[in-house]
C-alpha cells in the first residue's frame, strides 16, 4: 500500500470563524416604537388576551379543536397568531401527529458529535421546516444538565457538561433565529427530573447554580441572543420557577440583559395570576387557566397594574415584531425533507456514533459472513401509518417528532444497502423494546422470547461475525418519568450473552438515548458501537462506520458508569410529592456533576466524559501559549492524524486550578473543536481562553472571581487520558 505522507500546516482559529457569520438578534429602535404605538391602542381585554396561549388538549387545559400551539393574535391591529412548533429532533407542530418531516438527530447524539457547527448546521435544517410548516417559535432545544443517567430527558438533552452544551446552544440559537424561527430554550431552570415533575422543589446553592445549571442559559441569552424562554415545571429553592422573580427578573433580565418573552412550559407551569405575572412571566401556556379572566379580574379590582400588564406585553410583541411575523409570508418555499436535510441528516449520524469497543473486529472485512440478529436490527411490528411507529429509534415525549413512513434506515436496511445485497441472514432475537414501556420486568421464563432467541443463536452459529442490534426506544426513555433501572429492556442481555456462547466475533451495535447497563456481556463481545439516536439515516451510517467507509468520531457527552451505584443517592429521583411531607430535591452533590463527581471521587468510569474509539490515532504536540492580556490567551497545538486512515479527532481542552483556596473541581472542560485529518496530516489548533476559563462564582461576593495563582492547561482525548500539558501563571 502506498503510504500518504502529507504534513500540512494549517491555522485553525477556533470559536471566532464561524460564529462571527452568525449573529444575535436584537430588538431594533423602530420596533420599540411600533410596540409602543399599538400598546396605546388596545384594550386591556386585547392585551390579557395576547398573555396566553391556544393548544390542543384535554380537561381545563386547551382546546380540543386544534392539534397546534401558538398565541392568537388581534385582528383589528393586525398583530398575528404565532404559531409553535418543537424543533428539538425534526419540525413538529403542537400535538399534530400527521404532519411529517426530515427526522434530523437527536440532542443528545449531537452532544456525542462534539461538533457545534454541524449543530448549527442542523438547527437551519429544522428552521426551515418549521417556516415551510408557518410555525414562528421553536419550544426548544432542551438544554438542562444530565444529573443522573436514568433522566427521561436525558435523550432530549445535550450533555452532563455545562460548557458543553453552552456552546452547543449558542450556534442552535443563532440558527434558528438568523432562519427567522423565535428559539426558546428551556426548561429554565434546574429541571432534571420527570418523576413528579410537576411537584418537586429543587434546592440548589448559589454556586451551584452558576457553575452548572445556569451557564447554558446564560450563554444562549449573552451570547445567542435567545429572544424566548420556556419557565420550567419544578421549584427552585422554594419557589417554583415561573412565579420566580429572582430567577425571571433579576437574573435573566437584569443580570444578562435577556430582550425577549418568557412563556411558561405547558398545563402545570403557571400557578398563581399575581406572583407570576410579578415575576415576569410573559405568556401562559397553553389555556388561560391563571391569565385570561382571572387577569383581567385582577386588574378590575386594582391589584394588578396596567402598567405591569404592558411590560409583560411590550417584550412578546417587541419579538414577533422584530421577526417580522405577518401572515403573508408565514408559510416560506422550503421543500420538506429535501436531499440537503436527508444529507445532512446523515452527516449528523455519522458524526454521533461513538466507538466504545473495538478488539480489532472493526472496520469489517466485506468477504466476511455476517448475520444480522437483535430487536432493533429492522424496526418494530407497527402499522406503518400509525404515529406510534416513530418511537423506534428515538426518545418518548414532546421532545420526539413524526418522520416519513419509510423514511428511517434500520440497521439492517443500511448495511444491505452498504453491501448491496437483497437479503442478509437475519433473525430478530427477542421482543422489540417497545413492548416493554417504561422498561417493565419481563416474565420469566417467557416462552416466546426463549424460542427466537434459541433461533437467533442458530443463525449466529453459521456466521463469521454477527451484528448485534439492540437497545431501546421511546417507549423505554421518555419525558413524563425516569427510568427505574438501567438495564435493557426485555431479554436483550440474555440474547447477548446466550450468542457470545456460539460465537466471538460480535459487533454490538446500541441505540439509545442514555447510559445503559452492559456489564453482563461487555466482556464477552468484540466490538460496541454506540449510535445513539441519530436521525433517519442512522441506518446508513452504521454501515459507513462499521465497515470503514467512515471513521468513527463522535465522544460521549456524558460519563458511562461502571455502575450506578457510583452516583451520589441524592441524585435518585424520589418517589414523593413535595407537597405531602415537604421533603426538597437536595443538589448536595453541588458542582460536582458528572465527571467532576467522578474525579472528585476516584470512581472509574466504564468510558469516561469525551471518550470514543477511532479506526486512527493522533498525536497533540507542540503546545504554545499567546498571552493576550491577563485572563485572555490562545492555546496553541499540534494535531497530527499518525494513523492510516482519514479521521476526525476532538482535543479537548480542561482546566485546573493548581493550588485552590476553595473548593474546585479536579479539571473542567474549557474549551474544545473536532478536525479532521489525512492519514500524515498535521493541523495547528487554537483555543481560546478567557476570563470564565479560570473563574468560580464566589457566592460570598456574588460573583465571577478568577484566585491569582497556577493553572494547569491540559489537552486530552477524553477526560482521563493525559496527553499535552502545560501552565498559565495568573498573577
Ligand atoms: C414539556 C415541554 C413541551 C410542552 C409542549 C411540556 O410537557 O415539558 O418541553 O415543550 O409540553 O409540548
Amino acid at each position: 500500500m502506498k503510504a500518504i505522507f502529507k504534513i500540512s500546516i494549517i491555522l485553525v482559529v477556533l470559536v471566532l470563524n464561524s460564529e462571527k457569520l452568525l449573529c444575535q438578534r436584537h430588538i431594533s429602535h423602530n420596533v420599540k416604537i411600533k410596540v409602543e404605538k399599538l400598546l396605546k391602542d388596545l384594550t386591556i381585554e386585547e392585551k390579557v388576551n395576547l398573555l396566553h396561549g391556544f393548544g390542543s388538549g384535554e380537561g381545563e387545559f386547551g382546546d380540543k379543536n386544534t392539534n397546534l400551539f401558538g398565541v392568537k393574535g388581534i385582528e383589528r391591529l393586525n398583530i398575528p397568531d404565532v404559531y409553535m412548533g418543537h424543533g428539538i429532533t425534526g419540525a413538529r407542530l403542537g400535538r399534530d401527529t400527521t404532519v411529517y418531516a426530515t427526522y434530523m438527530c437527536t440532542p443528545i447524539a449531537m452532544g456525542c458529535s462534539w461538533d457545534k457547527y454541524l449543530y448549527s448546521r442542523v438547527a437551519t435544517g429544522i428552521a426551515k421546516e418549521l417556516r415551510a410548516y408557518g410555525q414562528d417559535l421553536n419550544l426548544g432545544p432542551t438544554i438542562n444538565i444530565i444529573r443522573h443517567p436514568l433522566g427521561g430527558r436525558n435523550w432530549e438533552s445535550i450533555s452532563e457538561d455545562p460548557y458543553l452544551t453552552s456552546k452547543f446552544v449558542i450556534e442552535y440559537v443563532k440558527s434558528m433565529q438568523n432562519n427567522g424561527v423565535i428559539c426558546g430554550p428551556k426548561h429554565f431552570a434546574v429541571n432534571n427530573q420527570e418523576t413528579n415533575r410537576f411537584d418537586i422543589n429543587n434546592e440548589v446553592d448559589e454556586r451551584t447554580l452558576r457553575e452548572i445549571y445556569l451557564p447554558s442559559f446564560e450563554a444562549a441569552v449573552k451570547e445567542g441572543g435567545a429572544l424566548n424562554i420556556m419557565g420550567a415545571y419544578n421549584r427552585l429553592n422554594g419557589e417554583f420557577m415561573c412565579q420566580n422573580r429572582h430567577m425571571l427578573t433579576d437574573i435573566l433580565r437584569k443580570e444578562w440583559g435577556f430582550e425577549g418573552f418568557v412563556l411558561s412550559d405547558f398545563s402545570n407551569g403557571v400557578r398563581s395570576t399575581l406572583k407570576a405575572a410579578r415575576a415576569g412571566l410573559n405568556i401562559e401556556m397553553h389555556g388561560a387557566k391563571f391569565y385570561g379572566e382571572p387577569m383581567l379580574d385582577y386588574i378590575q379590582k386594582g391589584e394588578l397594574k396596567e402598567s405591569c400588564i404592558d411590560s409583560l406585553l411590550r417584550d412578546y410583541l417587541c419579538v414577533i415584531y422584530e421577526f417580522n411575523i405577518n401572515y403573508r409570508d408565514r408559510y416560506l418555499d422550503y421543500k420538506i425533507h429535501s436531499a440537503e436535510n436527508i444529507a445532512l441528516a446523515k452527516e449528523a449520524a455519522q458524526n454521533s456514533a461513538v466507538l466504545l469497543k473495538n478488539n480489532g473486529i472493526l472496520p469489517l472485512d466485506k468477504s466476511k459472513k455476517i448475520a444480522i440478529i437483535g430487536p432493533n436490527a429492522k424496526g418494530f411490528d407497527y402499522n406503518q401509518n400509525l404515529p406510534e411507529r416513530t418511537y423506534y429509534l428515538q426518545g418518548g415525549g414532546s421532545g420526539r417528532m413524526y418522520y416519513f413512513p419509510n423514511a428511517i434506515v434500520s440497521p439492517y436496511e443500511g448495511i444491505r444497502n452498504f453491501l448491496n445485497k437483497d437479503e442478509i441472514p437475519y433473525a430478530i432475537g427477542c421482543k422489540t423494546p417497545n413492548l416493554y414501556p417504561q422498561n417493565k420486568s419481563p416474565q420469566i421464563n417467557d416462552y416466546e422470547e426463549l424460542i427466537m432467541i434459541d433461533k437467533a443463536v442458530e443463525v449466529a452459529k453459521s456466521a463469521d461475525v454477527v451484528i448485534l442490534s439492540i437497545g431501546m426506544c421511546g417507549y423505554n426513555e421518555s419525558e413524563g418519568w425516569d427510568r427505574k433501572t438501567a438495564k435493557l429492556p426485555g431479554y436483550q442481555d440474555m440474547l447477548v450473552r446466550r450468542i457470545a456462547e456460539v460465537q466471538k466475533n460480535i459487533v454490538v451495535v446500541i441505540n439509545t438515548g442514555s447510559y445503559v447497563d452492559m456489564s453482563n456481556w461487555e466482556d464477552k463481545v468484540a466490538a460496541i458501537l454506540f449510535a445513539p439516536y441519530c436521525g433517519e439515516q442512522i441506518g446508513n451510517a452504521i454501515a459507513e462506520i462499521l465497515y470503514g467507509e467512515v471513521c468513527p468520531s463522535g465522544r460521549l457527552s456524558f460519563t458511562w458508569p461502571t455502575s450506578l451505584e457510583d452516583y451520589p443517592t441524592c441524585s435518585i429521583f424520589r418517589g414523593k410529592k413535595y407537597t405531602d411531607g415537604k421533603i426538597s430535591n437536595r443538589y448536595s452533590e453541588g458542582i460536582y456533576v458528572g465527571y467532576r463527581w467522578f474525579e472528585k471521587h476516584n470512581k472509574i468510569a466504564k468510558y469516561p466524559f469525551g471518550y470514543g474509539l477511532s479506526y486512527t490515532s493522533f498525536e497533540f504536540k507542540n503546545i504554545s501559549i499567546n498571552k493576550k492580556s491577563r485572563y485572555d490567551y490562545d492555546i496553541d497545538f499540534d494535531v497530527v492524524n499518525v494513523g492510516d486512515c482519514k479521521g476526525k479527532v476532538v482535543p479537548q481542552l480542561y482546566v485546573a486550578e493548581q493550588t485552590p483556596k476553595t473548593d474546585r473541581p479536579i479539571k473542567e472542560l474549557k474549551g474544545f473543536t473536532k478536525v479532521e485529518l489525512l492519514p500524515g496530516e498535521t493541523k495547528r489548533i487554537t483555543i481560546p481562553l478567557n476570563f470564565r476559563s479560570f473563574a468560580y462564582y464566589n457566592d460570598n461576593k456574588e460573583e465571577w472571581e478568577v484566585t491569582p495563582g497556577k493553572f494547569k492547561i491540559m489537552i486530552q482525548e477524553n477526560s482521563i487520558e493525559k496527553n499535552l500539558e502545560t501552565e498559565i501563571d495568573i498573577k
